[in-house]
């Protein structure tokens, strides 16, 4: 029987797990909140990484391996982490074959260039903008795929919640955006690749399209949570208006040097104190170092938290070649001509290196549901690498497919498949019954959603930010349940009236990631701790799961490394 997959969101992950379900003989519908043009993996800069070895620079995906878990400070499952990476060579191949323009050398050989944390130069990229080169190439793919018929792609559809029934994952129940009306599609897997978690902190690199309330949805479902306190400051944001704008990491990858005044002299900080891979150490090493200089020691830039990043020494061909996005960002929203002046930069959110708890398969906690990219908890451990982003999600909604199409037990009770549609049927019009219920009890309330997101945010930034301790996570804790309460007197949403229950979901999302980095009691990666400031690997070197019970309790456990989800 032809297996069917839903597949949650169009992004890299979502186009990447469509394709591959797809090319697998499975009945695809890919189903999201808006055309693919507008998904956060446009966003993405850099790069994607691969041990291509072009240049005989000694490279193996052997290294990447190593270089992701070190990073990672060795909280990443490494045996789906090898698998990445011994993957990805062949990976930016058949991208290319896609039509993926990578920047190449005179002799036509993909360029590759440094990126943070790695001994190599290992990063694959197009100029400053890989994310758009990527998702041109898969989405176009999958354009063809839906004109021949082999998959069904419906958009202005946001996920509300899964289907589950006696443990088992049977499809999901969505909003349409534009005519507020729900509906059901059943199947007999459901992937989520709905992005990281940016509407729980608003402040982000990320799109506001990728909230998280997806991932909100299904934790009060009972799938768990992994490792949701690691949250990667970038090093080099800037403050827009309500968001953070990302210079891409290419930066320094090309030469790029952080600074700051110190006794009226250019202080190059990064280098003196890490000579070994100065401006290029991890990202979470050089997030904190900025953060140590406008904190601690008070030199940021005019008593400002801020420090520069200087490429003005670069060329204007090799800022053209390789960094010309960077460049057009500085000129158009920051005013600065970058081959003349610095620009000033400061750490802000970028990415959820925690999320849905899967297994190396992708499977979640709950059967026949898969995640895939950043709203899956997997590869990057406490701190990614860059460039691994892009790569962990094309990779990894592969591996969701493929496990999607083979894994999904045979339906044992069923004789027919008419009889299994209708059993899904029931369960799905169930589901959108308690979905319709929970619409109805926000009727007469007064408080719009996204005061109670606003609030939501503020409480968040304040407990999580680079440095946390007890004292602020705790109060954090105490903000978010008054908040809770008040968010009882929610009102429907104007646009989608399901806005009110996202808005709840994600305020338990949030509670959820303010109590894994209250327990994980030592600072490693993304988690720094004031309280407690070393590693503890005999206690922590463990994934941080959180799961949620119908009593509104959240529990929080660590487990093994690469133990199952289930
Ligand atoms: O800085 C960057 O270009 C970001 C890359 C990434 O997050 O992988």
């Amino acid at each position: 029987m032809m297996k069917e997959v839903i597949i949650v969101g169009n992004g890299l992950a979502g186009l990447s797990a469509a394709m591959e379900a797809s090319d697998l003989g499975a009945k695809v519908m890919l189903i999201s909140q808006a055309p693919p043009e507008r998904a956060q993996s446009v966003m993405a800069a850099g790069g994607i990484n691969a041990a291509l070895n072009t240049k005989g620079q000694d490279d193996s995906p052997q290294q990447h391996l190593t270089d992701t878990l070190k990073a990672g400070c060795e909280l990443a499952d490494p045996e789906a982490v090898e698998a990445m990476t011994k993957a990805a060579p062949e990976l930016i191949k058949k991208l290319s074959r896609l039509g993926v323009v990578f920047s190449r050398d005179e002799s036509g050989n993909v360029n590759l260039r440094y990126f943070g944390g790695q001994k190599k130069r290992r990063t694959a990229f197009s100029k400053s903008a890989i994310g758009k080169q990527l998702m041109c190439g898969l989405a176009q793919h999958v354009r063809k795929l839906e004109a021949r018929g082999a998959i069904t792609v419906k958009e202005n559809s946001r996920f509300l919640s899964a289907v589950i029934e006696q443990g088992k994952c049977l499809g999901g129940i969505f909003e349409n955006t534009i005519t507020g009306q729900i509906f059901a599609i059943t199947g007999d897997a459901l992937i989520l690749a709905t992005g990281g978690m940016n509407g729980v902190f608003g402040n982000t690199t990320g799109s506001v399209l990728s909230e998280g309330s997806a991932t909100a949805a299904v934790f009060r479902q009972g799938v768990k949570l992994g490792n949701g306190e690691m949250i990667q400051y970038h090093p080099t944001t800037v403050e827009t208006k309500g968001k953070r704008m990302l210079i891409s990491e290419a930066a320094r990858g090309e030469g790029g040097r952080l600074f700051t005044y110190k006794d009226g002299k250019p202080w190059y900080f990064m280098e003196e104190w890490y000579p070994e891979g100065g401006n290029l150490m991890p990202r979470d090493v050089v997030s904190k170092g900025i953060y140590r200089v406008c904190h601690d020691l008070n030199l940021g830039i005019d008593g400002k938290n801020l420090v520069y990043l200087d490429i003005s020494f670069l060329s204007k061909q090799e800022i053209e070649l390789k960094l010309r996005e960077i460049s057009d960002l500085c000129k158009t929203y920051l005013k600065i001509d970058p081959t003349k002046e610095y620009i000033p930069v400061y750490p802000g959110i970028h990415y959820f290196m925690g999320g849905i708890y899967v297994d190396k398969n992708h499977e979640s906690s709950v059967e026949g549901l898969y995640a895939a990219g950043e709203c899956a908890c997997q590869y990057h451990g406490a701190n990614r690498l860059g460039g691994n982003s892009t790569l962990g999600a094309i990779y990894g909604g592969m591996v969701a497919a493929k496990n999607a199409v083979s894994g999904t037990p045979e339906k044992e009770d069923y004789t027919t498949n008419a009889e299994w549609i209708q059993y899904k049927s029931k369960c799905a019009e169930r589901e959108v019954a308690k979905i319709q219920q929970r619409v109805e009890q926000f009727r007469t309330g007064t408080i719009v959603p996204n005061q109670i997101l606003l609030e939501m945010r503020d409480i968040m930034n304040k407990a999580m930010g680079i440095e946390r301790n007890e004292g602020e996570l705790r109060e954090g804790i105490k903000e978010i349940n008054r908040l809770a309460e008040k968010a009882k007197n929610m009102a429907l949403g104007k646009l989608q009236p399901s806005e009110a229950i996202a808005a709840e979901n994600m305020l338990v999302l949030g509670k959820s990631l303010l109590l894994s980095a209250l327990e994980r009691k030592e600072s490693r990666g993304a988690q720094l701790r004031k309280d407690y400031p070393q590693r503890d690997d005999e206690q922590y070197k463990r994934t941080t799961v959180a799961a949620y019970f119908e009593d509104g309790t959240i529990e929080i456990s660590f487990k093994r490394i690469g133990e199952g989800a289930m």
